[in-house]
């Protein structure tokens, strides 16, 4: 049942929508109503910020232009496309999602709220995203933008991170949001977190809400949204073996649920120290039933460090030249395949992998 129109009552939406126009990013994303694009734009940018995230964007467009030509594309493709992005159960997910689209509904995304939550990988934000900019259903989006805008403007105190207050903000927002221009209110809102109303130093001075907001009027702003604190971040320490035979290098797929699921690394042993010692070395590579190659010298391990959102990976790689291939027993064993430098270039690898081939 429709609702009669709010966007004369509510402040909020009043002063966002005045705003919005004179403020707003020329974003490609925002040129279209495709459910398609929008929704590989929204993909994307929970991953990453707008200027990090527009070349993927304007890549994924182009090399795939429909959601079948996405569907069609081999996994590991799609995974090259997304490496850097991080998160790659994302992509997986994309990839899933778009044959799915194709599969059960004949290439159409859904085109209502509820219809799009079915899909994988597409939560309550995403779908809220794509039903008001593709097909102008009023339900209002909630990322990290539009918490903190309200959390200021109302003052609301509730932690943010708490899966609870989803439901204080979500009929909240819902209450603002007006019948008639829902896209509108909805891109307004977060462009307004990410430009004025900013987690650091907002811009109340020029701020068109100043006077009706909360925060600013009790002198809150630096102290709301309030959100407790994440969970500690661990750090691990893996000790890569790039074992060596004639141009070939081995890798193997990470099978295992866990960081990096689906991309390729070396031979590795994970232990509670930064370095491993020679001799342990030896005893991986002798387990592997590695043979070395004698003729060469050693060469040093390199160092390198990736941080992840809830892990540090401290990295060591260790060269090794192997006299012999690996046994096929190994190979079965372990996942372990022999790579030429132009294979390996060609398979998805976390960056980590990348910066210390490069
Ligand atoms: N972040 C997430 N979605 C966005 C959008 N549609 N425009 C700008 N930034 C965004
Ligand atoms: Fe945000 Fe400051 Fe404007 Fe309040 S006055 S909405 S805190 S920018």
């Amino acid at each position: 049942m429709p609702l009669p129109s709010l966007a004369n009552s509510s402040f909020l939406a009043a002063a966002l929508l005045a705003w919005y126009p004179r403020h707003r990013r020329d974003l490609p994303w925002r040129l279209t109503r495709d459910p398609y694009p929008i929704w590989l734009s929204e993909v994307i940018l929970q991953q990453t910020r707008v200027a990090q995230g527009l070349p993927y964007y304007l890549d994924f467009v182009s090399s795939y232009p429909t959601v079948q030509n996405l569907a069609a594309a081999p996994e590991q493709e799609v995974m090259r496309h997304w490496q850097g992005l991080g998160y790659y159960s994302r992509a997986r997910n994309m990839h899933h999602t778009a044959q799915q689209v194709v599969r059960e509904f004949g290439g159409q995304f859904p085109d209502t709220y509820a219809g799009l939550l079915k899909l994988r990988g597409v939560g309550p934000y995403t779908a809220a995203a794509i039903a008001s900019f593709a097909f102008n259903e009023a339900v209002a989006v909630l990322d990290g933008n539009v918490f903190r805008v309200l959390a200021r403007i109302f003052g609301l105190h509730s932690d943010i991170a708490a899966p609870s207050s989803r439901k204080e903000f979500q009929a909240l927002a819902d209450q603002h949001i007006p019948h008639d221009e829902p896209a509108e209110f909805n891109q307004a809102i977060m462009e307004f977190g990410a430009i004025q109303c900013t987690p650091v130093k907002p811009d109340c001075l020029f701020c068109p809400l100043q006077s009706q907001c909360y925060a600013f009027q009790h002198g809150l702003v630096a102290l709301l949204p309030v959100k407790a604190k994440a969970k500690a971040t661990r750090t691990r320490y893996f000790h890569y073996f790039v074992l060596r035979h004639g141009e070939q290098v081995y890798l193997r797929r990470r099978t295992e649920k866990d960081i990096w699921q689906g991309l390729y690394d070396f031979a590795l042993a994970e232990t509670d120290s930064p370095t491993l010692p020679e001799s342990e070395v030896l005893r991986h590579i002798e387990a592997l039933g590695g043979e070395l190659d004698l003729s060469r010298v050693a060469e040093a391990p390199a160092a390198f460090r990736h941080v992840l959102s809830h892990q540090k990976v401290e990295a060591q790689f260790h060269p090794v030249w192997l006299a012999q291939p690996l046994p096929p027993s190994t190979l079965r064993d372990t996942g372990l395949q022999a790579y030429s430098a132009a294979e390996i270039e060609e398979l998805p690898k976390a960056v980590l992998i990348s910066n210390y081939l490069r």
